[in-house]
């Protein structure tokens, strides 16, 4: 029996980051997390949500003010909140597939689709990769389509610094760095930021209940995501339903206890990210020439998992059982297509989303994940039957 299990995505939390949160606790750091957030990204306004699908929401509602267009491009395969959040801003979400050699956004095929209804195109960088930034900014600016680069999970310095017209940030647990929950969008276009601020006055007021929660997730997390306890904490049955993501649309305000965290850690993402790619690249030097798997290159990828898709159908399956059995857990990360989720939009095919959809497997890239880890990885990828 496996003593640990290496969680699929972690934020180490040392106690020092802990002990820092509080010293940098003080009711001026909502502000300072907000400069340093435009600083690092490089942009000139920072708007902080409870949630980064909220702040998508709110976005989409703020762009559509006195415009006919009402239709919003985004990928066919991505986290179910980019659907809910175009459904919930009320307007109407066209799916486009995705590529093989990124897992984002197809830029051939949103050119395909964008038309004078087009008023935004959501880019997803899935599991750290960003998508064709520049060259999806450069079509649409000449449209009048907005660009909203959703870094959810690819917080991080890239190597190309091109700017979408909007970066979506989430805070969540599962993400580059965390302050528990939480999301931001930045832009430097300095009025739709403005109205888009007006939209913070809907949460609901922080709560003395609501903060002891948050300081108690902050001392549970670095023990939940520590392989020993994680190993036995995984054991406790639990489903995300879909009913959840529904309601988690409403949230509190962002505390000052999730600034102070957010803070600490953006300070550390650098390195928390640097771990991550010098783990993925040592399973991506072993896995580039096989060609049993598709993977995402290790170009502007900050590899919040390591996705690799097989080609072989429904390997992955065998694969992920095989690896937690060594204690590693991988999983398919769960993303359906989105058109089977909207009825409205079934009718077209997205052939590349349905076949990354149900082969994909992700792998742990955190700081968590050993060199006798990445060992067990190779053996289970390469070389057992
Ligand atoms: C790509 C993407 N966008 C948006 C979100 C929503 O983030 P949040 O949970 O902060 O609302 C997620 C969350 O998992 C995501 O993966």
């Amino acid at each position: 029996m496996n003593l640990r299990t290496v969680p699929s995505v972690a934020v180490k939390i040392d106690l020092i980051d802990i002990i820092n949160t509080f010293k940098a606790y003080n009711k001026n750091i909502y502000y300072v997390f907000k400069e340093n957030l435009k600083s690092y990204f490089n942009y000139d306004k920072c708007i902080i949500f409870p949630k980064a699908r909220l702040g998508l929401t709110n976005l989409l509602k703020v762009l559509s003010i006195n415009s006919l267009r009402d239709e919003v491009v985004i990928p066919a395969y991505t986290c179910p909140t980019v659907l809910y959040s175009v459904v919930y801003s009320g307007l109407k979400p066209i799916f486009v597939d995705i590529d093989l050699d990124d897992f984002n956004i197809s830029f051939e095929k949103t050119i395909e689709i964008v038309n004078s209804n087009t008023l935004a195109v959501v880019a997803v960088n899935m599991f750290g990769k960003r998508a064709k930034i520049e060259i999806l900014k450069n079509y649409l600016k000449q449209r009048g389509i907005f660009l909203i680069e959703d870094a959810a999970q690819s917080a991080g310095k890239m190597n190309n610094n091109e700017n979408a017209d909007f970066l979506l940030l989430s805070f969540g647990r599962a993400k580059n760095f965390s302050a528990i929950e939480g999301g931001a969008v930045l832009s430097s276009n300095r009025k739709i930021m403005s109205l888009l601020n007006n939209n913070l006055n809907n949460y609901s007021k922080i709560t003395i209940n609501r903060k002891l929660l948050l300081i108690l997730k902050l001392f549970i997390y670095p023990f939940a995501v520590n392989p020993y306890i994680y190993n036995i904490i995984k054991r406790i049955p639990h489903k995300e339903n879909i009913i959840d993501i529904i309601n988690s649309c409403s949230g509190f305000n962002f505390s000052l206890i999730q600034s102070a965290l957010g803070n600490v850690l953006l300070s550390k993402l650098d390195e928390l990210n640097k771990i991550r790619i010098r783990n993925a690249i040592k399973i991506y030097d072993f896995l580039k020439n096989n060609k049993n798997y598709y993977l995402q290159s290790p170009i502007n990828n900050v590899y919040l998992r390591f996705a690799l898709v097989c080609k072989q159908i429904n390997k992955n399956g065998f694969l992920i059982e095989k690896l937690n059995k060594f204690g590693i857990n991988a999983t398919t990360a769960n993303f359906p297509v989105l058109s089977n989720l909207y009825i409205k939009n079934n009718i077209r095919k997205f052939p590349n989303s349905i076949f990354v959809s149900s082969n994909i497997l992700t792998l742990p890239t955190h700081s968590y994940l050993k060199n006798e880890d990445i060992k067990k990885i190779k053996y289970v990828l390469c070389i057992s039957k």
